[in-house]
């Protein structure tokens, strides 16, 4: 088959091709119908079939001659621990999870957020939310208590489950400080909150609230599986927008389910038993699709690292895991490829260790260098495939379907659109551009399987972020162009969104933070190309008179970590007397964009005062 025969195969007839995928899944109802439109426009996936994702990612295997193979290693250099689980223990550990929950009065629907460290535990209450039907919503760890607060908001958690300690490298983050204050800042209160408690820090527990996840465990049933319909939603995940209030991306069951099977055979080429990693965070989509439900699913055995790609305890941790473990598949952000090889040009640490078992490795998150994607296929040995998708889609939109044909790899391309998905580059008119043209990535709908259809709680929002720039399509917000061959190179975003480290932040919220300040004016925050996290957040803040600039920089730096998170990574802000704008007073964020980046521009046109440009230029320049 080339990828070309498999392309066509899903364009001449994708409902034939989605229920045969559909059809390798152990559904408890299998579906024959491939999707409809319910009323509301929505495209629902698979709408007469019911299955359960966690009897898939764990039961099944079980019940099917893997109950004894691996299905998760916990790899936790920054606690010196390594903890293996087969499919029958991973089972037997989520079922009592399940039964914890349901103890707590959680039931089919109800939304839980997990507030959890990369440990097995977030695994396990992922897929016990999967198997009672209850709705997951991950928050990543590193995420300040504002920005917790604000899920739980929108969410409406009846349960939030959390641990006493994040780690980061050698430092103990304490969660319970965040939790409180997000409880406290938020209006809604989840009627419990369950702690796993961790050795390097125990959490005090508040009576009446707080309940110690270990002792209930101890007297939890074991839970089986119930029956959902393929539409039911799997979890919630917030992402970043252009609007300071994050969205609720709803996953549903059968679509995710169906194509996560159908990536890992045709994008990832993986079979099972075979050992996957993807060294990325629960708290983020790679880590939903590709640390839990896509490995497992498959019959994989999936490693959950709690480390970093450098520090813990140097730039070959990553060949340690792959040797330990023997992965035969490594996935990370290219930013941890950056790191490592910055600290290691000459890949001495590779030399280190047999990483042999590998066979391939896929970086997404972010546009992967060419740079980078060099230094790694001449250092590591391997295939290395650049893959792009969202936190929306789930899973890749444009891949290598190494599993299908292996297409001739470009550097700074992800190569060409995966089944499912129609590609169109469109200018700002909507129009098709021509190959070597840039324009705003935009996809054909009805979107495949696993692709949101729905912001939680805000149906208005879905259609005006996404289907009304582009009547027909989905709009992507990254800006590209197809080449001569068909292959799709991704530059960036065209909108308000940034991408620090693999991490897509919104340049509204850290606006919304840095206009709190009692002696900002007026500000504007824009992304400026960062050699290791590809993007940084930069502010540019007008003060009101007598402000000691240095001074509300340094305590804008604090407020943004307090606010959202140190991974914001926000350092620096550039006090200006005035910010450039229209005459119709929109700050012209691009151009201010194009002047931090050194890159050419030509003065707007409806531009108020172009003195202001060359202000900025100064001060950037002094
Ligand atoms: N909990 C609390 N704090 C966290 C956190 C978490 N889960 N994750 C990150 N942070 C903090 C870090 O400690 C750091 O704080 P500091 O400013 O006090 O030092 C800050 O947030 C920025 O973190 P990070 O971007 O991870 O920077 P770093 O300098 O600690 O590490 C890299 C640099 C390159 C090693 C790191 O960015 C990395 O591993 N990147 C890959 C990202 C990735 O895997 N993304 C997956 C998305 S697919
Ligand atoms: P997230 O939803 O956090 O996964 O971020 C999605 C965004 O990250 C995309 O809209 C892109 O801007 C960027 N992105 C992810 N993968 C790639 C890639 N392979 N190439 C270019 N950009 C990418």
């Amino acid at each position: 088959m080339t990828y070309q025969q498999e392309y066509d195969a899903w364009k001449n007839a994708p409902e034939k091709f989605w229920l045969e995928q559909a059809k390798k899944l152990d559904w408890y109802k299998t579906p024959e119908q491939a999707y409809v439109q319910n009323e509301e426009g929505q495209t629902v996936w698979f709408p007469d079939g019911e299955l359960n994702t966690c009897y898939l990612a764990l039961d099944h295997h079980v019940d099917n001659g893997r109950a004894d193979q691996l299905a998760l290693v916990y790899d936790s250099p920054v606690t010196a621990t390594i903890e293996r689980y087969t499919f029958r223990q991973l089972l037997d550990e989520t079922a009592k999870v399940a039964g914890m929950l349901s103890q707590q009065g959680v039931t089919k629907g109800d939304t839980v957020i997990i507030y959890m460290p990369m440990i097995p535990q977030a695994a396990m209450a992922m897929l016990a939310c999967a198997r009672i039907g209850a709705i997951h919503s991950v928050v990543f760890g590193g995420f300040a208590a504002p920005e917790l607060a604000s899920r739980i908001d929108d969410a409406l958690p009846k349960l939030i489950l959390t641990a006493s300690c994040g780690i980061e490298v050698d430092r103990v983050i304490p969660y319970m400080p965040l939790l409180d204050q997000a409880l406290d800042l938020a209006t809604h209160a989840p009627t419990a909150c369950l702690v796993f408690q961790r050795e390097e820090e125990s959490a005090q527990l508040k009576r009446g609230r707080d309940y110690d996840w270990s002792a209930l465990i101890e007297i939890a049933p074991s839970v089986g599986c119930v029956a959902l319909n393929s539409a039911d939603p799997l979890y919630i995940l917030y992402t970043s927008g252009t609007t300071g209030k994050p969205k609720g991306v709803v996953r549903d069951n059968g679509g995710h389910a169906t194509a996560l099977h159908y990536s890992m055979e045709s994008i990832y080429n993986t079979q099972a038993a075979e050992v996957f990693w993807s060294a990325s965070d629960v708290g983020w989509v790679v880590g939903h699709s590709y640390i839990v439900y896509a490995p497992l699913m498959r019959g994989c055995t999936t490693v959950f690292y709690e480390g970093k790609p450098i520090m813990t305890p140097d730039a070959g941790a990553f060949w340690r895991v792959v040797e330990e473990h023997k992965v035969n598949t490594l996935f990370s952000a290219p930013t941890a490829f950056r790191a490592i090889r910055r600290e290691d040009p000459s890949a001495s640490h590779i030399r280190r260790y047999d990483i042999s078992s590998l066979e391939r490795i896929f970086a997404a998150g972010e546009r992967l260098d060419p740079a980078t994607q060099q230094w790694m296929t001449d250092s590591i040995g391997v295939q290395v495939f650049d893959n792009w998708w969202q936190t929306e889609t789930g899973w890749p939109i444009c891949s290598n379907l190494s599993g299908v044909e292996v297409l001739p790899i470009k550097f700074g391309s992800a190569a060409k659109p995966v089944p499912g998905f129609e590609i169109h580059v469109l200018n700002d008119l909507g129009e098709c551009m021509p190959p070597g043209q840039q324009g705003n990535i935009a996809i054909k709908l009805p979107l495949p399987p696993s692709c949101l259809n729905a912001i939680w709680g805000d149906r208005a929002r879905f259609q005006e972020a996404y289907l009304d720039q582009f009547p027909g399509y989905y709009f992507s917000g990254d800006g590209g162009y197809f080449d001569e061959d068909g292959y799709l190179f991704v530059m960036g975003r065209v909108d308000d969104v940034i991408n620090v480290a693999g991490h897509r932040l919104s340049t509204g919220d850290l606006e919304e933070v840095i206009a709190k300040h009692e002696s900002v004016a007026e500000c504007a925050v824009i992304g400026v190309a960062d050699e290791l996290k590809g993007e940084l957040p930069v502010g540019f803040a007008v003060l009101s008179s007598g402000q000691d600039s240095s001074l509300v920089a340094e305590q804008l730096r604090q407020q943004v970590r307090a606010q959202i998170g140190a991974i914001a990574c926000y350092q620096r802000t550039y006090v200006v007397p005035r910010l450039p704008k229209t005459r119709s007073g929109k700050i012209l964020r691009k151009t201010l964009k194009a002047i931090v980046n050194q890159q050419a521009y030509s003065q707007p046109a409806t531009i108020d005062d172009p003195a202001s440009l060359a202000e900025i230029e100064a001060i950037l320049k002094s």
